[in-house]
């Protein structure tokens, strides 16, 4: 590779010779980014309503994230677990004070946050009640990460295909169904791990009351329950936590995406209970809890918190709804409804989603297709009115060309 800038088609060809094809990548490529705004090597801009997938909270390269990766940099990177330091003790005060959970850990994923979870509430239930309580229950159509333990507890086939034999003690039930949970939940089950809103899954709401009876079920029966917000936390349902939003507490809380914004950071919060399986030399990274990644999502974290803040990515989550829910009316042939909270929205088709985020991408707009039938909108937080109205536009424009 040369120092000169490559052209879109360079980078592919060099890409299509040298990267792991383990993904379907668009042929695209980016070069800059300010805000919603990304542009390619050619100078084409496009409107990115994906954010990082839900990543980056501030947009892209937010000045304040360059600042202080800068002056951390200066002054430590990294020491590792084996110490202390400052900026990582301050971001575990910050975010168990905000969560009401006692103790956190720190790591470079959601992923890796779920596997912390799932091997905390294996640990747990051995501890307290013996070596038969080790099986966790997740939910269909569920996303927790791409390693093994995390994908042994993802409900979708799709992801698990190829990969067996998984990490056994995993059983699914359909999300929503109480009683479902209700027949899984003997004495075998030492944990329950669920999103409060199912991201990858086609943003998928709870029905009514179902997480205090979620919540009720695991206290009867002495099992954690693990909201993974990695996707629903951090601001984007208009709360700090998703769970706000669902009348229950979790026991354990994994994060990540917008904790970094872009860094690789990701985080388990528990209960002093749940964090007590965890004992010295049962868990760990290297690299996780670093001064650099703690300064940068300690930062972050503060500025997500402001109460102000929140309330404004609840406003234009609400402003985004509004427009989207003129579109069932005007396209009842290929709108069904919309669904979501805040800033995490999916437009729920009638039709395959993935074509019309190609019509959208040609018009420069980034959208992504879940679930096979849903557009989901996870633009950074601070996307504007007037932005979304753009995108509005060119959404009404392209179901119209249908
Ligand atoms: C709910 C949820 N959990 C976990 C993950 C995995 O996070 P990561 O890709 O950072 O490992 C994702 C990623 O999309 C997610 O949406």
């Amino acid at each position: 590779m040369t120092d000169s800038p490559m052209s879109t088609s360079a980078i592919l060809a060099l890409a299509d010779q040298c990267l792991l094809k383990n993904v379907n990548r668009i042929p695209l490529s980016f070069v800059k980014g300010e805000g919603l705004k990304l542009w390619d090597p050619e100078g084409r801009v496009y409107w990115d309503f994906i954010g990082g997938i839900a990543v980056c909270a501030f947009g892209h390269a937010p000045p304040f994230m360059a600042e202080v990766l800068h002056k951390q940099a200066q002054e430590l990177v990294h020491v590792s677990n084996l110490f202390y330091n400052e900026p990582m003790v301050r971001l575990a005060a910050k975010l168990t004070e905000a969560s009401g959970l006692a103790r956190a850990f720190f790591a470079n994923s959601g992923a890796e946050a779920n596997e912390t979870a799932f091997k905390m509430a294996r640990k747990y239930g051995k501890d307290k009640y013996g070596e038969g309580r080790y099986k966790i229950v997740s939910a269909h159509n569920s996303f927790h990460g791409r390693t093994l333990g995390a994908v042994s507890l993802t409900g979708q086939p799709s992801v698990q295909a190829g990969f067996a034999p998984l990490v056994p003690g995993t059983l699914f039930v359909p999300f929503g169904d109480i009683k479902a949970l209700d027949e899984a939940l003997d004495e075998t089950v030492a944990g329950v791990i669920l999103e409060p809103i199912q991201g990858e899954g086609g943003v998928t709401l709870p029905p009514e009351g179902y997480f205090p009876r979620v919540k009720a079920l695991c206290q009867e029966r002495g099992a954690l329950l693990i909201f993974d917000e990695v996707q629903t936390g951090l601001g984007r349902t208009g709360t700090d936590f998703a769970f706000r939003h669902f009348g229950a507490t979790p026991d354990i809380m994994t994060l990540g995406k917008a904790l970094g914004s872009g860094y690789p950071v990701g985080a388990c919060l528990a209960t002093e209970e749940a964090a007590a399986a965890l004992g010295p030399g049962t868990h760990s990274t290297t690299v996780g809890g670093a001064p650099l990644g703690m300064a940068v999502a300690l930062e972050l974290v503060a500025r997500i918190l402001e109460p102000a803040f929140l309330q404004r990515v609840a406003s234009v989550g609400d402003y985004f709804k509004k427009g989207l829910l003129t579109l069932p009316k005007s396209y009842p042939a290929l709108v069904e409804g919309v669904r979501g909270l805040g800033l995490l929205l999916g437009l729920n088709l009638k039709i395959p989603a993935a074509p019309l985020t190609v019509l959208l991408r040609e018009r420069g707009f980034l959208v992504n297709a879940t679930a096979g039938t849903v557009l989901r909108f996870v633009p950074p937080l601070t996307v504007t009115e007037k932005e979304i109205d753009l995108l509005l536009e060119a959404l009404s424009a392209v179901l119209a060309s249908q």
